[in-house]
């Protein structure tokens, strides 16, 4: 099912999006913006890291023509709409930017106040991707935490309708109601709001099953195969609970359980010693071709 739109903006409507980081949620987060007509810069550390980003939103791009859900001159102009940077002094005239780097504190708070630095639209929206960091912790280090909020999207970006809209004591009311028509009405997403707590909604509620089936696993109460198929065809999920850990990748899982666990002080948050193991081990999901399946 398309997510994405391929109308023109309106006037007043951002036009000029940047997006921190070219890993599968920052990638997917710039083809969206692209497909939807909006013009895309997007930074990465290095410039090998810039391709290899480049490289995904493309074959990604090929998968939307090959499903028929673009053609390929949409394709082309998408993949036109794109540029890359490994320069944050870059973004100065954009208009919204979207972090989506590792979810690391001190990377993301170094970066929010690069951008503060760099970014000279007093009405640019200044978001992060996080899936679990206090958005408020990003927007203290700005000196304009009214004009920073959480925008959050859901893995594979162009497939799942979802942003969650995480605002904090200081988001402005301006900003919100700027990014929920950013997401609904140009990236023809579905928006829900919360309040800025770790995990917002959603993690709120699957970190806890994810951790949960990764125990059971542990425990030898069922192979991973059987936990997965048990909630696909248990439940109806599209996917079993340890193949998704494998999807969204184990260190990131990692990252957001112990914020959760910072945050909540709660047992069910805590990340279980075989996941610490196999982050250690490097065995990371479907990016390093080993989790909890293998992927060749
Ligand atoms: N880019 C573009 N399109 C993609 C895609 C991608 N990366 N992955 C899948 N698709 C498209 C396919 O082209 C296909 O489209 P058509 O039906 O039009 O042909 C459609 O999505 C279904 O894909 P597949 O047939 O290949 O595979 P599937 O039916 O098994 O679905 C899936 C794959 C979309 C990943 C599905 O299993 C799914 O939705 N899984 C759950 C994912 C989920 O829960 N994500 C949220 C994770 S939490 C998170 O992201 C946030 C966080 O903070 C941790």
């Amino acid at each position: 099912m398309p997510t994405t739109r391929e109308v023109a903006p309106g006037p007043g409507s951002i036009t000029r999006v940047g997006v921190v980081g070219a890993g599968r949620m920052g990638a997917g987060i710039a083809e969206v913006c692209a497909r939807a007509h909006v013009d895309v810069l997007v930074w990465e550390s290095t410039r090998d890291l810039a391709e290899a980003g480049r490289s995904r939103i493309l074959s990604s791009l090929d998968r939307g023509v090959s499903s028929g859900k673009i053609t390929r001159r949409e394709r082309d102009q998408a993949a036109l709409r794109l540029r890359f940077t490994t320069d944050l002094g870059d973004f100065v005239d954009r208009q919204l930017v979207i972090e989506a780097i590792v979810e690391d504190e001190a990377a993301k708070t170094a970066v929010f106040r690069e951008l503060d630095r760099v970014v000279t639209d007093p009405e640019a929206v200044l978001a992060s991707n996080t899936s679990s960091i206090p958005i408020m912790k990003l927007g203290s280090c700005t000196a304009r935490p009214e004009r920073v909020i959480g925008m959050h999207f859901f893995n594979p970006v162009p497939v799942l309708p979802l942003v969650e809209l995480v605002s904090t004591l200081e988001t402005g009311r301006s900003v919100r109601e700027r990014a929920e028509a950013f997401a609904e009405q140009v990236l023809g997403k579905q928006v829900v709001h919360s309040a800025d707590r770790s995990g917002a909604v959603v993690n709120a509620l699957l970190v806890p099953y994810l951790l949960s089936a990764i125990r059971m696993a542990e425990s030898g109460f069922a192979t991973p195969e059987d936990i997965d198929k048990a909630m696909v065809l248990g439940c109806a999920h599209p996917m079993g609970p340890l193949s998704l850990a494998d999807l969204v990748g184990l260190d990131t899982i990692k990252a957001i359980a112990e914020s959760m666990y910072t945050e909540f002080r709660e047992p069910l948050y805590a990340p279980p010693p075989l996941l610490l193991r196999m982050v250690e081990a490097g065995r990371l999901g479907e990016k390093s071709g080993h989790g909890f399946y293998r992927y060749d």
